[in-house]
């Protein structure tokens, strides 16, 4: 299906299926957030330059392995809709077709195992669970099966927030930047903390050795008024200097904007939604419809905008705009 295609038919399947509401207009207390994740790329516009443009190659490494594309799957869990069961398996099936990467959340032990057979390259994000050793256990299980990457998100230390009613709020408790050292110990495998926003939180990932970050609101979940990640990668990256990995994600829904983030400087674009709806119009084949449609917007404004591959992309071809109409 193409973009359009896959959009309305998500949209029209949700309303009938009484899911809209909740996975599309979602966010913690006032909800924000998730307007800014979706408005926030209306301040940034890309600047045409064409005169000897010819092609453009999205082909990216990403822990080790050369993907298709930059744009990847965030740390996914079962959002436990009805018509779509054995969610994580379908999406992981879109991913590998689209010569992408998964990524999982919370999820059981069985379910993590049924991803990993489907061979696409994968990596897993643990929790902030107040039980350490379910996070050393998730690690090392998950390196034991072959995942590319592992880590875990910092941001749920209170759970989350739909509207004003929390969850997970007495499972999870913050990491000290001593837990994070001894859980990075626990794995030789490349090791992500998700869910920083702010240059302190970079600079202790950087001190614990982390291989990557995830700049990310966790979908408008956690915080009201939280700051979109493009507000703050700049800043990041400067403290964080080249070496280390950046992802990014919040509300990246079409290629044009993820070409906003690589110029800003991350090294790929996590995304959510888009598989959500990608599935929920026409399972895996629609996850890898999805991926490949907005791949090919980024190629093409990476063509327009003059930058033949990811390593070309600068901040440059963008201009910052105090308006949004
Ligand atoms: C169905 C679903 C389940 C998710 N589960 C998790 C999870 O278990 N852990 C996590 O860190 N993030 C989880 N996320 C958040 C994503 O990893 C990612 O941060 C977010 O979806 C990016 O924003 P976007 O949905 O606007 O693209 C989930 C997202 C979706 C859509």
């Amino acid at each position: 299906m193409r973009y359009d295609e896959l959009m309305e038919t998500a949209e029209k399947k949700m309303k009938e299926q009484g899911i809209f509401e909740r996975w599309s207009l979602y966010g913690a207390e006032t909800g924000y957030t998730r307007i800014t994740n979706n408005e926030f790329f209306k301040t940034i516009g890309l600047k045409l330059r064409t005169i000897d443009s010819t092609s453009a190659d999205t082909h990216a490494v990403l822990f080790g392995q050369k993907l298709s594309t930059p744009i990847i799957a965030g740390a996914m869990s079962n959002p436990g809709i009805k018509e779509m069961p054995a969610p994580l398996q379908c999406w992981a099936k879109g991913m590998k077709e689209a010569g992408s990467m998964m990524g999982v959340g919370i999820t059981s032990a069985d379910a993590f195992a049924e991803v990993m057979k489907i061979g696409v390259p994968t990596y897993r994000i643990s929790k902030p669970f107040k039980d350490r050793q379910k996070v050393v256990g998730e690690m090392k299980e998950a390196e034991k099966l072959g995942a590319v990457a592992v880590g875990t998100d910092i941001d749920f230390g209170l759970g989350n927030k739909v509207g004003y009613k929390p969850f997970y709020t007495n499972e999870m408790a913050p990491f000290s930047c001593e837990e994070l050292t001894e859980l990075r110990k626990e794995t030789k495998l490349p090791f992500i903390v998700k869910g920083i926003l702010h240059e302190d939180d970079a600079e202790k990932a950087l001190k614990i050795g982390a291989d990557a970050i995830v700049l990310s609101n966790h979908r408008a979940m956690v915080l009201d008024y939280c700051v979109h990640p493009l507000e703050v990668l700049p800043r990041i990256r400067e403290v964080a200097g080249k070496k280390i990995t950046i992802l990014v994600d919040g509300g990246f829904m079409l290629g044009s904007n993820v070409l906003k983030a690589l110029a800003l400087g991350a090294d790929g674009v996590l995304v959510g939604q888009a598989i959500l709806c990608g599935a929920v119009a026409n399972e895996a084949q629609g996850v890898t419809d999805m991926i490949t449609e907005m791949t090919g917007q980024l190629q093409r404004a990476m063509m327009l905008t003059g930058c033949p591959d990811l390593n070309s992309i600068e901040e440059f071809i963008l201009h910052k705009r105090n308006y949004v109409l």
